[in-house]
């Protein structure tokens, strides 16, 4: 496993905006990877850089105010940002899928179902419209939704919520992609349709071996679907763990007090939960040291003066932000 390729390697990347407050900084030197078939996720607060971190990989950042500033971003092995316009529109329709929170802003609400199914298949893979069709009612089937001849006619406000994200992930799949990006693809849904979107997600990404970066605020999620863990805070990643690992053993403040946030789906009345105090930090203004120093429980005089770096905490699976980090060794979340 140890020189298992990988898919999708981003690599200090640094994504911005020019504000009229000053220079926002979305994603501040951020590094993580996918291994193929993998699910890996992205965690945070509101307006950490999680979806400007997805929207960098398929370099949909807008200029002239948003601008990728450094990195690399390697799929396949291959630099995303020295990629022209028009072949980076290759990559998103058939290398990488993307799935968002909201879909009918991404569908088309005057185009029907079929149409917007079948058009990124004779454009994408260059089917000719019969064998679009029949792939479109396949397309349907795979992500649960039943009659697909009749439902290729009707048009998105027809669908429900459930179905609508459903329809999503069809078209994120049509290509047969080999990632999806998934940001926040079930919030805007009731709790037992989230369950049934992502498990629908996680069979399909078994099934066909798509790998997968889910987005998310909710630790919850992570903990059933996703293998590896990247917990980002303001513009950075501060944890880095297997899914168990970072359940079992959060080694940053800020990861803990998320665990301690959010409701265990195993033990929803275990305890009290307990919000984390204070705001995240201006992103015009980062401090020298710790973003999360103002608002952590660990603090020390150091966590102020400098930055602590992404370091091993527990082998080279488990890595963390923390000046006191080896504080939490012991299982600080019991
Ligand atoms: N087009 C933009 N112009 C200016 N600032 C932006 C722009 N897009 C994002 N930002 C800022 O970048 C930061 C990161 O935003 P991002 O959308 O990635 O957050 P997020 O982690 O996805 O949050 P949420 O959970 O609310 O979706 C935020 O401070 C946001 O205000
Ligand atoms: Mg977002």
């Amino acid at each position: 496993m140890a020189n298992m390729a990988k898919l999708l390697e981003v690599r200090g990347l640094r994504t911005s905006f020019a504000t009229a407050a000053g220079l926002v900084r979305a994603v501040d030197g951020v590094s993580w990877d996918v291994h193929p078939g993998e699910t890996v996720a992205l965690v945070g607060e509101s307006g950490c850089g999680k979806s400007v971190s997805a929207l960098s990989v398929m370099r949909l950042i807008d200029p002239p105010a948003g601008r990728i500033e450094d990195g690399a971003i390697l799929y396949k092995g291959q630099d995303l940002l020295s990629l022209s316009e028009q072949e980076m529109r290759q990559v998103r329709g058939r290398e990488i899928g993307m799935v968002f929170q909201e879909p009918m802003t991404s569908l088309n609400p005057v185009v029907t179902i079929g149409r917007q199914l079948t058009e990124g298949l004779e454009l994408h893979v260059k089917m000719d419209s019969a064998a679009a069709r029949t792939r479109a009612i396949e397309l349907l089937g795979m992500v649960g939704i039943p009659d697909g001849e009749r439902r290729l006619s009707q048009y998105p406000h027809q669908f429900s919520g459930g179905m609508r994200q459903r329809m999503m992930i069809a078209m994120a799949l049509a290509c047969r992609p080999s990632l999806i990006l998934a940001d926040e693809p079930t919030t805007a849904l009731d709790v037992t349709i989230q369950a049934q979107i992502l498990e629908l997600l996680r069979d399909l990404s078994r099934r066909f071996g798509v790998a997968m970066l889910i987005i998310t605020h909710n630790l919850g999620v992570v903990a059933r679907y996703a293998d590896r863990v990247n917990v980002m805070y303001a513009g950075r990643i501060i944890e880095r763990a297997a899914a168990a690992a970072l359940y079992a053993r959060p080694r940053h403040p800020y990861t803990l007090g998320l665990l301690r946030s959010v409701p265990r789906l195993d033990q929803p009345t275990r305890e009290r939960l307990l919000p984390i105090e204070g705001q995240p930090p201006d992103l015009t203004r980062l401090p020298p040291g710790c973003a999360f120093a103002p608002r952590c429980a660990f603090r020390v005089a150091r966590c102020d003066a400098e930055a602590p770096s992404l370091n091993e905490v527990d082998g080279a699976e488990h890595l963390a932000a923390c000046w006191e980090s080896s504080r939490l060794a012991g299982g600080a979340r019991a």
